[in-house]
């Protein structure tokens, strides 16, 4: 008797065992069924996997801004800092350099500062040495310098005012790029941001040369983003209404041009840079990864038209 029961008891054993083997043999099927077309999803839509990390993380992103110890250019410094990036600020003034890195360090952002006049070629190179030097590559340029030496009627303005605003505004805005695209290419892509205008879209009083060099950005973008999307570098732009910094003081500081514009303003207050700031990181973000050659205006509402 008890022999018989040892025997139902082995055979039982056994099936079962065989049931556990059948069952993980299936599983294992499906499992790997189950894996296999997620990897299958993951290699047709290459996105659905960028997906799952946070996209607006730059983490392990090297960013440089041009002009950027005050202003528009601190703030995008400020954003993209925030969201992860090693940030490279500069400008044409060490004591500025000095004053953004701390304040930058003390809100635990990665920081590394020179001094760059845009303007210099020289000056360019060693932005671009030193970057790659002290942070290994480059993902990010935000060129956002600009100046505007002159107040009038266009027919008023020189040879040398032309020089000038072209050279910083619209020609160092290329030859930045320029420098930057083979090591952004190195790192299998990357972003970059030009700083235009709303002037850009409607000429300015008394800032018809600085205006024109603004329009030339939105060109730029365009002639460049199809060029380099083979590169997997998406170059876009940003063109800012009236914004509280010193550039724009001459402006918001007089009641009766902020009234002016106020009666085309929306949104019926100037705006901050970190309203801009915020843009060009989005813009440099997997959340834009679809947007190439676009003018992001931001501007409390004025109408932009070309
Ligand atoms: N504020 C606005 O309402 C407004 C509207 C539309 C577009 N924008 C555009 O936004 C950008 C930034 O303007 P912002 O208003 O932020 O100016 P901002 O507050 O006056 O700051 C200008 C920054 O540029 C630096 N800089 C000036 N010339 C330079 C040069 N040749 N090379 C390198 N750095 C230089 C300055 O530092 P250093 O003095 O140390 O060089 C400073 O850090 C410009 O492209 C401007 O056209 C501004």
């Amino acid at each position: 008797m008890a022999g018989v029961c040892i025997c139902k008891y082995k055979v039982f054993k056994f099936k079962f065992s065989l049931s556990i083997l059948l069952l993980l043999r299936i599983c294992r099927g499906s499992i790997s069924v189950m894996l296999s077309s997620v990897f299958r999803c993951l290699r047709t839509y290459p996105v659905a996997g960028q997906r799952s990390m946070s996209q607006s993380s730059l983490v392990g992103k090297v960013a440089i801004v041009t002009a950027s110890t005050d202003g528009i250019g601190l703030a995008a410094a400020q954003a993209l800092g925030k969201r992860g990036a090693h940030v490279v600020v500069s400008s044409r003034r060490q004591p500025n350099v000095d004053k953004a890195v701390a304040l930058l360090q003390s809100q635990s952002i990665r920081v590394t500062g020179t001094t760059c006049n845009v303007g210099n070629g020289e000056d360019r190179e060693k932005l671009v040495q030193m970057t790659l030097d002290q942070c290994g590559g480059i993902d990010i340029l935000v060129s956002n310098a600009a100046v505007n030496p002159f107040l009038g009627n266009i027919m008023d303005s020189t040879e040398d005012v032309w020089d000038k605003i072209l050279s910083i505004n619209v020609k160092s805005a290329f030859l930045m790029t320029k420098l930057v695209v083979p090591h952004m290419e190195k790192r299998g892509g990357g972003n970059v941001v030009f700083v235009s205008s709303v002037a850009g879209y409607q000429p300015m009083q008394a800032l018809g040369p600085y205006s024109v060099s603004k329009t030339a950005l939105l060109g730029l973008t365009r002639a460049l983003a199809p060029e380099l999307a083979h590169s997997n570098i998406r170059v876009n732009c940003v063109a800012p209404g009236i914004i509280k910094t010193r550039f724009s003081s001459v402006l918001w500081r007089n009641e009766e041009i902020i009234d002016e514009f106020k009666k085309q303003l929306s949104i019926k207050r100037i705006g901050e840079p970190e309203e801009i700031g915020g843009v060009i990181a989005f813009l440099c973000s997997e959340e834009a990864s679809y947007i190439t050659g676009e003018t992001i205006t931001v501007t409390g509402g004025i109408g932009c038209r070309l």
